[in-house]
Formats: C-alpha cells, structure tokens, sequence
C-alpha cells in the first residue's frame, strides 16, 4: 500500500498553464486526482483536455491573489488535498543589472506565493491533521543559477521555505515535497530574450529532460511521500561536494561560468 495515493484526491496547481504545471496537472488526473489548473490567464485549454478538470485565473505574485485561489478551490472542492506552488519567473541577471522591480517580482512569486499559500492552506490543513504542500524550486536553489541573482536567492529561499514547512508541521500530519530539477525543456529555459539568464549553463550542465518526465519522478516522490524531487540524480552529488568541500566546488562553478559564457 503506497502512503499517498493521488485518486480521487483535490489537487490545484499553479503555473498550469504550460510547462512543467501542466505535465504536473496532466499526471495528477492520469492517476485519478479532480485537479485544478491555475495560471495568470487561467490555463483553460488545458483544463478542457482533462475530463473533470477546473482551471481558475490566478496571479500567485499577491498574497490577495493566492488567498482569493485558495478560497476558489476550497468553495468547489470542499477540500484540497495537495497544493502544488509551481508558477515561476526567471527574470533578472547579475547584480549590476537587474531593475529592483525584477528583484521584487522574482521574490513575490517564486517565494513569497509559496509563504501565502501556505497561510490560508495551513488552518485546514491543522484542523484536519492532512494536507500535503509541494513547490518546485530548481537545483539553483541547492547549488546556485551562474548569471543570475535573483534566480538563486529565490530559489534557494523556496528551498528553505519547503524544509522550514516539513519541520515545522510534520509532526501535524503536513506532508512536504520540493521539486529541484536542473534542465527542462519549457519556455523558461528556452524562449529567447525572457529565458533563464544562464540557461546554456543549465542546458551544458547535464540532460535536459521534458516536463513529463519530471512530472512522474514527482508522483513517484508523492506517492512516498519523501521531501526531495531530483530528477536529475547528479544534483545530489553535487551537494555533496558543495558539502564537504565547498571551495573546489566554488572553484568548479566558476570553471563552468567561464566555459559556457566566457567570463
Ligand atoms: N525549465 C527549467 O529548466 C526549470 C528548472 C528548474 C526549475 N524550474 C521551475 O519550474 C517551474 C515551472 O517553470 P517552467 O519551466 O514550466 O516555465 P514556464 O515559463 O513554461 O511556466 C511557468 C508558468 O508559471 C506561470 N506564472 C508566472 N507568473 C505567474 C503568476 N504571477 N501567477 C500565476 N502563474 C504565473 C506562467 O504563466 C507559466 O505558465 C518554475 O518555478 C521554474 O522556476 C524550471
């Protein structure tokens, strides 16, 4: 008997709307979850391809904006079993460079949604003694994002924000997942100009794999109920050497900046 099992259960994902949401979505309902598909203009068309599905317009950048989805989800669902914070934004490069309101975007979504989900999903969720909290943060949140500030602060600081939940409210029946991949291939790491600043670094770094994929290493995680979702098995290893011997991994870092961007 495998601990979480996804039928039948409520699930709302955010960033649904293309990319790694919506294989995460289209997983979900594969395994029988009624799922919610949330995205800044709705994620409609693909909610009308999963039988069952609802899709909500949602801006996660506000703590209005995750309150209002959360109280959407909660009137038709009654109950939501799992939240999945995925929608993400890879704006901003280096220090010098990046506008202070890129700062505040990345942080508004790739941090603070996560936070003020948690917020209004928490009282239920302790009432019930049940409830399961997922965010995809990146490996850039465990290792670092070369050619982007904002990128690795905020996904480091999803990371710390998945283990500050799993510590804190495990005890209370809260379970907690957090997805780290390093390349996929979405929009974000491909689309031109608005791509991930350092995405050839991503990309050179090791296999690019597609949303599905991820989206089964991340069911399979659930079904466990483990913390960690690593796609891509290396990154552990490489925490590893950041761990025990952080200046040759500094050093290797900087080895791979200056081979891909040639500085
Ligand atoms: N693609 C990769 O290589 C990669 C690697 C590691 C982590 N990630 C993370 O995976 C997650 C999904 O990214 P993706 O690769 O599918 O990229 P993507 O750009 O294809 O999808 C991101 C989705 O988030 C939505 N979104 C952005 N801001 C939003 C907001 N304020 N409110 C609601 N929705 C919003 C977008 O509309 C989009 O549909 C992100 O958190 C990203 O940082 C991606």
């Amino acid at each position: 008997m495998r601990p979480m099992d996804l039928q039948g259960k409520n699930v709302v994902v955010t960033g649904a709307g293309r990319g790694i949401g919506e294989a995460l979505a289209r997983a979900f309902h594969a395994r029988g979850a009624r799922v919610a598909l949330a995205d800044l203009a709705g994620a409609g068309d693909v909610a009308a391809t999963l039988e069952g599905a609802i899709a909500f317009d949602a801006d996660v950048s506000t703590e209005a904006g995750n309150r209002a989805l959360v109280d959407a989800a909660m009137a038709e669902f009654g109950r939501i079993d799992l939240f999945f914070a995925n929608a993400g934004v890879a704006v901003g490069g280096d220090v010098l460079e990046t506008p202070e309101d890129d700062w505040d975007l990345a942080f508004d979504v790739n941090v603070h949604a996560h936070r003020w989900a948690a917020k209004y999903l928490l009282p239920d969720w302790l009432e019930r003694g049940d409830g399961y909290f997922c965010s995809t943060a990146s490996a850039a949140g465990l290792l670092a994002q070369i050619g982007s500030g904002p990128y690795t602060l905020t996904k480091r600081a999803a990371v710390a924000f998945a283990e500050y939940l799993a510590i804190t409210y495990g005890d209370a029946g809260i379970k907690v997942s957090c997805l780290c991949p390093q390349g996929v291939n979405t929009d974000m790491l491909n689309a031109g100009d608005d791509a991930l600043p350092g995405g050839n670094v991503v990309k050179a770094a090791g296999a690019v794999l597609e949303p599905a994929e991820v989206a089964e290493a991340v069911c399979a995680t659930i079904e466990a109920e483990s913390f960690f979702v690593l796609p891509h098995p290396e990154v552990a290893e490489y925490m590893q050497l950041k761990a025990s011997d952080p200046d040759r991994w500094l050093g290797g870092m900087r080895k791979l900046q200056r081979t891909v961007l040639g500085r």
